[in-house]
């Protein structure tokens, strides 16, 4: 949700800031900005649109200087116009600022800076208002030679009290007037070879180099320059030069910081020979999936090793209830989860909307272990849901993708995904991934109750399997694509699937909504026949996700229902359900047979390339679907 580049060095900074933006779009791509300091001015270019656009028209007027800022936006405040483009500018236009995240009273600071005669103000953004505030706090501070809080600098004031406290000392006050997020990077045209960063509850990593420094959202934006990451905390305001940083608080104190190697390297963050990076990432699931289990699961004790989860064997024999709690995707791999844990463990489990879960004041047992699901592990939605059930001293664990995210560093304990960068917006590979964890932590929890060895090393050899079968799944790409061809016309799908595939429905829906902007819902398939039946006619097709399990015959009694109604249907199926529906379906997609405990992750997949394809053939931009953006950090 907005990403933010910033370089300081001995190189041209706009090739490196540009790359860096083009790395970060998944965040959000409906306007883009640089400014980089060159001597006595900044030189600023910024436009709505793609960041093809902002290359552009760097490429007509190119700006030189080694060291400033720039932006990739996902509209919040102001519509994704040239104007409100960050990077945006004080009121003496020497400062310039970008910004992620929602300034919440940028109205009363405005009012208050109008009141005190500033009418500088050229965009309908919150950020321009902390530009403005930040800049003002500098120049009331070197005219009347206090700090920008009132106080006297240590020096009493004298020349040695240097512009560049100044201006860290005018970030800090500034920031606590704000309520609300940010992640900023800032440049002051004064202060040559300076950047300060600063943020609160959107991410901001510093990248250091030799005889360089850099700022970024996200270490994908700097890792083809360096892999040495100093991952900041809320609160963190950081002085960036080309051969030292310095990092305090927002209060005024000393920070201490890690250095942190980045585990992934620039050629994980390439599309490679794919098309896009959605498809790279379907195609990445069985790695994915056994980068889930590496080291994870003992043979020995027939159960998995989760030891990121920082708690005892006893702690885990005491767990009376889990609540798993995430948005998107990151929820209907938790749907997933509900069945998983409730059938291996039988520890009664829900599933709560970080974004409600967070605002209510849902009943907990003393025994309540918390998960946080997030991909990003940013998602302020699910990290609010974390904090809430930590500050009500609920043990909360997180499961994440990105190493040393927020959501990561304040949980308890947690299990890491290691599925790599997940940069397609439409997430897919962390779902599979998510899963397997999933039933990992659900093998854990059972084998710590009634699970019998050999029940748990069914279960380990059920996920061994996984990867293979993977494979073989990834092999119906060209079938979906037809089956794509075939449907591009319709208006809309509909989902279906029982127990362990209901989720699947949801997720399947999701996907074909935010790639193909095509009308979609999931549902339970028992469902159907209590309302949903009313919207089945001929140019509807219907998904149904049927393996060849339990519920089996239960699903083709709903497949028999909208085929009476002259619906479409879709099936993915598996063993002998394959023969059963040929009899009965449009289509059928055969994937292998497995217990259904897994069946999603491999039901799923299929799913994955239908709306992949089906975007495709319809022209769409499936890597940056219309209005979304990955890493969502606003409410
Ligand atoms: C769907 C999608 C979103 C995310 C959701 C949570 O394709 O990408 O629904 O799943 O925004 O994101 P994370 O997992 O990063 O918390």
């Amino acid at each position: 949700m907005c990403g933010i580049v910033g370089y300081v060095g001995r190189s041209e900074a706009a090739p490196i800031l540009l790359d860096g933006l083009r790395r970060l779009e998944y965040r959000g791509y409906d306007s883009a900005g640089i400014a980089i300091v060159n001597g006595d001015r900044i030189e600023t270019r910024k436009c709505a649109g793609r960041i093809a656009n902002l290359g552009s028209l760097m490429a007509e007027n190119p700006p030189a200087g080694h060291f400033g800022i720039s932006h990739t936006r996902w509209a919040t405040h102001g519509k994704p116009t040239d104007q409100n483009a960050h990077p945006h500018f004080d009121a003496t236009g020497k400062l310039a600022l970008v910004h992620n995240g929602v300034i919440e009273n940028y109205q009363a600071l405005k009012d208050q800076l109008i009141r005190d005669g500033d009418k500088n103000f050229s965009s309908d953004t919150d950020t321009e208002v902390l530009a403005h505030l930040i800049g003002k706090l500098y120049e009331d501070s070197a005219t009347t030679d206090t700090r920008p809080d009132g106080s006297a600098p240590a020096n009493g004031g004298a020349p040695s009290y240097s512009k560049k406290a100044r201006l860290v000392d005018a970030v800090r006050a500034a920031l606590r007037q704000v309520i609300g997020t940010y992640g900023i990077a800032l440049v002051h045209r004064d202060i040559p070879d300076f950047i300060v960063g600063a943020r609160r509850g959107s991410p901001l990593v510093l990248g250091v180099g030799k005889n360089e420094n850099f700022l970024a959202s996200d270490v994908s934006a700097i890792v083809a320059h360096t892999r040495d990451a100093v991952y900041l905390n809320d609160f963190d305001v950081v002085a960036v030069e080309r051969d030292r940083f310095e990092i305090s608080s927002v209060a005024g104190e000393a920070g201490s910081y890690e250095l942190r190697k980045v585990e992934f390297g620039d050629t994980d963050i390439k599309k490679g020979d794919y098309p896009h990076f959605m498809l790279k990432e379907i195609f990445e699931q069985s790695g994915s999936v056994r980068d889930a289990l590496r080291g994870r699961l003992s043979h020995e004790e027939c159960t998995a090793k989760l030891g990121g989860l920082n708690m005892s064997a006893a702690q885990l024999r005491d767990v009376g209830r889990v609540v798993l709690t995430g948005c998107g995707t990151a929820l209907h791999a938790a749907m997933v989860g509900e069945y998983l844990i409730e059938a291996l463990a039988q520890i009664p489990t829900e599933v709560e909307y970080a974004s409600e879960f967070r605002h209510r004041n849902s009943p907990m047992t003393r025994d309540t272990l918390v998960f946080a699901i997030s991909q990003s592990g940013e998602t302020a939605d699910t990290l609010g849901a974390l904090r809430e059930s930590k500050r009500k001293g609920y043990r909360t664990l997180g499961i994440c993708n990105n190493v040393a995210s927020t959501i990561a560093r304040e949980s308890d304990g947690g299990v890491y995904m290691h599925a790599g960068p997940e940069i397609g917006v439409a997430a897919t590979k962390s779902f599979t991934s998510q899963v397997t964890i999933l039933t990992a932590i659900g093998l854990l929890l059972g084998r710590m109750r009634h699970l019998s060895p050999a029940q748990g090393t069914g279960i380990i050899e059920t996920l061994e399997a996984l990867p293979g079968q993977i494979d073989q799944v990834l092999k119906l790409s060209d079938q979906t694509k037809a089956i794509a061809k075939k449907y591009a016309s319709v208006n809309g799908m509909l989902f279906f699937g029982r127990q362990f595939n209901f989720p699947v429905a949801l997720e399947a829906a999701l996907k074909m909504k935010e790639i193909t902007y095509l009308f979609a819902e999931g549902h339970p398939s028992a469902e159907l026949k209590h309302g949903i039946i009313a919207l089945v006619r001929s140019d509807l097709p219907s998904v149904f996700i049927a393996p060849d399990d339990a519920v089996f015959s239960k699903n083709v009694n709903n497949i028999e229902q909208v085929r009476a109604r002259k619906g479409p249907v879709i099936a993915v199926t598996s063993g002998e359900g394959v023969g059963k529906l040929k009899k009965i379906a449009d289509d059928v997609i055969e994937i292998p047979v497995a217990p259904e405990c897994v069946t999603p992750i491999l039901s799923v997949i299929p799913l994955q390339l239908l709306a992949y394809h089906l975007a495709v053939e319809l022209g769409l931009d499936v890597d940056k679907p219309r209005n979304l953006a990955k890493s969502v950090t606003v409410e």
